[in-house]
């Protein structure tokens, strides 16, 4: 699915609509060059899951969690996951428990942590200053072997 935004509010009203598609269990990687809008997306999701706090970037804490009405929701940014170490010393296996939502900045840092089954958001910049284009996707869900 691919979907145009306009604005930050825009592009958070689509993370919002998005949220419903979710359930405990679903990883979703958000990708997209720096300022594309993937913490933009992910406060939408988080506020069509019913969350109403502050919702800002994981940069420093690499993971914010959050209990939302739809179900606990762990936000990463591993942008400065560079290593198996780094991954290992966050714990990351541990949230791959079933039991909530993932949404993952900067996925292609921990490429190989991934589960077999995940799905795709990827923000890229459009023609105007603030346009963006959004472009939804899955991987693995084709295999009924998983
Ligand atoms: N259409 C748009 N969608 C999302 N953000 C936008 C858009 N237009 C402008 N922006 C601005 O771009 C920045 C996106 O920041 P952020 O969501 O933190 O990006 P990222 O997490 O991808 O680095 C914000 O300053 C936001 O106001
Ligand atoms: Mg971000």
């Amino acid at each position: 699915m691919e979907y145009c935004s306009h604005s930050a509010e825009e592009t958070e009203q689509a993370g919002a609509r998005y949220a419903a598609t979710l359930s405990p269990g679903d990883v979703v990687t958000l990708d997209g060059d720096l300022g594309a809008g993937k913490t933009a997306f992910a406060r939408g999701v988080l506020r069509g899951l019913g969350y109403g706090g502050r919702v800002t970037s994981p940069t420093f804490a690499i993971a914010n969690e959050y209990e939302t009405a739809a179900g606990d929701v762990a936000h990463f940014d591993m942008y400065r996951i560079l290593d198996e170490e780094a991954l290992w010393e966050l714990g990351f296996e541990d949230y791959l428990d079933g039991a909530r939502i993932l949404l993952i900045e900067w996925s292609g840092n921990i490429a190989g942590a991934l589960p077999a089954r995940y799905k795709t958001v990827s923000i890229d910049y459009g023609a105007a200053p603030d346009s963006r284009i959004i472009t939804t996707g899955e991987v693995g869900y084709e295999n009924p072997e998983l």
